[in-house]
């Protein structure tokens, strides 16, 4: 456990040498067992052409990679109006680097990417008691639908956040993910 409050993160474009880095990363977070099978998530959307464009984003202290975030695409389906969308997952901060906002940052460098890319929406499908400190609202009770049905008693795992103002109320529809993404197992919440 890193006890002092005095540590300057740096939040950067992830490269293809911290791949180990940000796998070991996910490990601590998440633990062995599922640190594995997000871990091959990552590896599959950094190689999915339909997850593009990709915002992979590493957080780092002394040059050590200590927390990840991956932002891909989505698309709205039957959704007369053409804007970008994007997903936020996973995220991941080393268990000794935790509760010192490294996550905020790197979803707040995200979303300033995002932003400047002109995407309009960004999904999570993550904890209701964390993601709406930086900006995410329930998505499903704001007509969008996930990919595939959240159970009602998960309902406000499923959150999005608009970059544009005004996107919110102007469009719905059902969000279609990455090829990777597009599978039941990873709507579990
Ligand atoms: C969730 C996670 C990314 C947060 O990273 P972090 O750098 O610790 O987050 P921040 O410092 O920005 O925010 C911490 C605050 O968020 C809240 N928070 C953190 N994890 C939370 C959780 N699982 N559920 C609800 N709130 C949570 C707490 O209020 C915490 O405040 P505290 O430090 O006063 O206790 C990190 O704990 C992690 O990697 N966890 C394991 C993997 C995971 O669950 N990823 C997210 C999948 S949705």
């Amino acid at each position: 456990m890193i006890y002092s409050t005095i540590m300057s993160i740096q939040i950067r474009a992830a490269l293809e040498t911290d791949t180990p880095a940000i796998l070991d990363v996910v490990l601590s977070a998440f633990g062995n067992e599922q640190g594995q099978e997000i871990a091959d998530l990552i590896i599959d959307l950094l190689n999915d052409r339909s997850a593009q464009p990709v915002i992979s984003l590493v957080a780092t202290t002394n040059n050590r990679v200590v927390g990840h975030v991956l932002f891909t695409s989505t698309r709205l389906k039957q959704s007369q109006q053409i804007f970008s969308s994007a997903i936020l997952a996973p995220l991941s901060v080393h268990s000794d680097y935790q509760h010192q906002g490294i996550g905020g940052k790197l979803i707040q460098g995200g979303l300033n990417l995002l932003q400047a890319m002109g995407v309009g929406l960004v999904f999570v499908l993550g904890h209701p008691g964390y993601y709406p400190k930086y900006g995410f609202v329930a998505a499903g009770t704001r007509g969008f639908e996930a990919p595939y049905p959240i159970p009602p008693e998960h309902a406000d795992a499923w959150m999005v956040q608009d970059l544009k103002p005004g996107i919110i109320g102007s469009v719905l529809g059902k969000v279609e993910c990455a090829d990777t993404l597009n599978d039941p197992k990873h709507w579990q919440e």
